[in-house]
């Protein structure tokens, strides 16, 4: 039995980047009979650039609705908000003090973030040690993530080996990464990567309408109608081939190559594609963020699943450290 746990920051409501690169693969492998999967809403991670509380709320809501419109099983697994098991501030508190310095300054997200972002915190800074607790916690070991995430991945098991070390026993369990190669692939309509913070990305739980917008923005060159163009050099055609099935995408293919085929047509069967592909995941979005209570307690039942475990853990910790009498 393998434990999988992984989480989504709720800085912003999931985007096409975030459902392919994440929930997609999350999902099948938490369909496997012999996993066991924890996946939780990042809240108090989402603090480190997002401020304002109702806007947090919001998308809590929205990212909460995005594993269930995808048919993540709450029952099954385990499904909470980071914030409301505080078991992971506390254990984040701990594992700072076997935190190297260096380590984190040395941390490749920290420095990108540190350079784009005017409000460089501390707690962007011990972001990593809270992720480590948030692992290790649950006695995790199969973390999916995205390349961006390895070196956090690495911090985690230097930090949990730290504390082994100390103890003498193994207390904290070291996970490994599930790297997902395609979710760094994944381009905006601007071809860059699929981001939140470059404005580029696809809200696939948008109103028909107004995903027809985002979709017409995709950048494209400037040839015509009647000449033939190359798939692979252009962005629709990429973003079709990861919602499409086999043979459309060969027929769109062959009339990118034939000619007298544009890229506003591209972009309709995009579309088209889109609303057929999640036309149910949309509705089951829709309705848990409609139906508030519904959800509320979906987390709070998952909430109280977490904290067993986690109190289970941080007893543990406690022990060693001289907290506990
Ligand atoms: N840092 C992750 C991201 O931005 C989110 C995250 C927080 C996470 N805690 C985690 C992912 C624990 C996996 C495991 O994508």
């Amino acid at each position: 039995m393998a434990r999988i746990l992984t989480g989504i920051q709720s800085s912003g409501r999931p985007h096409l980047g975030n459902i392919l690169g994440a929930i997609l693969p999350g999902i099948e492998l938490s369909r496997d009979p012999q996993n066991e999967s924890f996946f939780f809403i990042a809240d108090l991670h989402s603090l480190t650039t997002l401020k304002n509380g109702t806007e947090r709320e919001e998308y809590v809501r929205a990212v909460a609705a995005s594993w269930l419109a995808f048919g993540f099983d709450f029952n099954k697994n385990t499904f909470w908000r980071q914030s409301r098991v505080q078991e992971h501030t506390e254990l984040a508190w701990y594992l700072n003090c076997f935190t190297p310095f260096p380590m984190l300054a040395n941390a490749t997200s920290f420095k990108e973030k540190a350079e784009k972002l005017s409000d460089v915190n501390a707690g962007l800074f011990t972001y990593p040690v809270l992720q480590a607790a948030d692992i290790l916690l649950y006695d995790a070991n199969i973390i999916p993530v995205g390349k961006d995430q390895k070196q956090h991945l690495e911090m985690t098991k230097d930090i949990a080996s730290r504390f082994n070390l100390l103890a003498g026993k193994e207390i904290l369990v070291l996970p490994e990464p599930r790297i997902d190669e395609r979710i760094m692939t994944i381009p905006g309509i601007d071809g860059q990567k699929m981001s939140k913070s470059y404005h580029n990305y696809i809200d696939i739980f948008l109103p028909e309408n107004e995903l027809k917008k985002v979709i017409k923005k995709i950048v494209s060159d400037s040839k015509q109608l009647e000449e033939p163009k190359d798939p692979e050099q252009d962005i629709t055609f990429k973003l079709y081939s990861l919602v499409a099935s086999d043979t459309d995408l060969a027929a769109m293919r062959q009339n990118y190559l034939n000619g007298g085929y544009g890229y506003g047509h591209a972009k309709q069967a995009l579309l088209e594609c889109m609303l057929e592909k999640f036309a149910e995941p949309r509705r089951i979005f829709n309705y848990y963020m409609e139906n508030n209570d519904e959800l509320e307690s979906i987390l709070i039942q998952g909430e109280a699943k977490a904290r067993a475990i986690a109190q289970t853990t941080i007893g543990k910790v406690r022990k060693v450290l001289g907290f506990s009498s």
